[in-house]
C-alpha cells in the first residue's frame, strides 16, 4: 500500500519547489508530471510535428517512450533512450507543453505513467489534473496558487537572477495564456478537486508554504 499526495495549480505557483522540499522532508518520491509533458513537447518540435493537428499529435505519440529515474533523488526524464531533463525548462518547451498536454493520445499515455509510479512508492505528485483525474484517491490534495502578479513577479525575479533578458509584461501575458489554455481545455482542464486544501502563496515564503502544507499532510497520515 502507498500514499500520494497531490498538489495541483497553475504555472509558476511554486508546485515543483514545494513539492520537492515536503518530498525531501517527510521521505516521499517528487513526481514532477509537468517534465513529461515537456519531454513529449521535446519531441514533437523535435519531429517538427505540428502542434494544432490533432492527426499528426497521435500519429506521433505512438513514436514516443517516456520513463522516469532517480539520479540522486532527483528526476530524470528518458525520452526514447535519451535523457532530455536538461532540455525540459525553456519557455519554448513550456508553451509547445501547453498546447499539446491538451490531446487525448497524449494524456492517456502520460497519466498511466503517472499511476504506475504512484502504485510503486509513496510519492508527491505535483501538475494540473492529479487530485481530479491521475490519482482520485490521494490521501491529500492541495491547490497551490498564487496571483497572476506574484507569480510573474516570480519568475521575473529567477530570470533576472541568471540574467536572461526578460520583461515583466511579457512573462506576465504568457502566464495568462498559459492558465487560460490549462483550465479552459476539454480533457482534464486544470481545476481545484472538490476535496483539495487551497493554498494562496501570494503573500507567503517558502518555508512558511513548506510549513502549512506539512501541518495539513500530517493531519491527514
Ligand atoms: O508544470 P509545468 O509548467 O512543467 O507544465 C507544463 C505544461 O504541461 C502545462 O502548461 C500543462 C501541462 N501539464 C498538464 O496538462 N498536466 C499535468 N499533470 C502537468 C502539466
Amino acid at each position: 500500500m502507498s500514499y500520494s499526495v497531490a498538489i495541483d495549480g497553475p504555472a509558476g505557483a511554486g508546485k515543483s519547489t514545494i513539492a520537492k522540499l515536503l518530498a525531501a522532508k517527510l521521505n516521499y518520491i517528487y513526481v514532477d508530471t509537468g517534465a513529461m509533458y515537456r519531454a513529449i513537447a521535446v519531441y514533437f518540435s523535435q519531429n517538427n510535428v505540428n502542434p494544432d493537428d490533432e492527426r499528426e499529435i497521435e500519429a506521433a505519440v505512438l513514436g514516443v517512450d517516456i520513463t522516469i529515474e532517480y539520479i540522486d533523488g532527483v528526476q530524470q526524464v528518458i525520452l526514447n533512450g535519451d535523457n532530455v531533463t536538461h532540455l525540459l525548462r525553456t519557455e519554448e518547451t513550456g508553451r509547445m507543453a501547453s498546447k499539446t498536454s491538451k490531446y487525448a493520445a497524449v494524456r492517456s499515455k502520460l497519466v498511466e505513467l503517472q499511476r504506475q509510479l504512484a502504485k510503486k512508492a509513496n510519492v508527491i505528485m505535483d501538475g494540473r489534473d492529479i487530485g481530479t483525474t491521475v490519482l482520485p484517491d490521494a490521501f491529500c490534495k492541495i491547490y497551490l496558487t498564487a496571483s497572476v502578479d506574484a507569480r510573474a513577479k516570480r519568475r521575473f525575479d529567477e530570470l533576472s537572477a541568471k540574467n536572461e533578458p526578460c520583461s515583466y509584461e511579457t512573462i506576465k501575458a504568457d502566464i495568462e495564456e498559459r492558465d487560460y489554455q490549462d483550465m479552459h481545455r476539454e480533457i482534464s482542464p486544470l481545476k481545484q478537486a472538490e476535496d483539495a486544501v487551497l493554498v494562496d502563496t501570494s503573500e507567503m515564503t517558502v518555508d512558511e508554504v513548506v510549513d502549512h502544507i506539512e501541518q495539513i499532510i500530517k493531519e491527514r497520515q
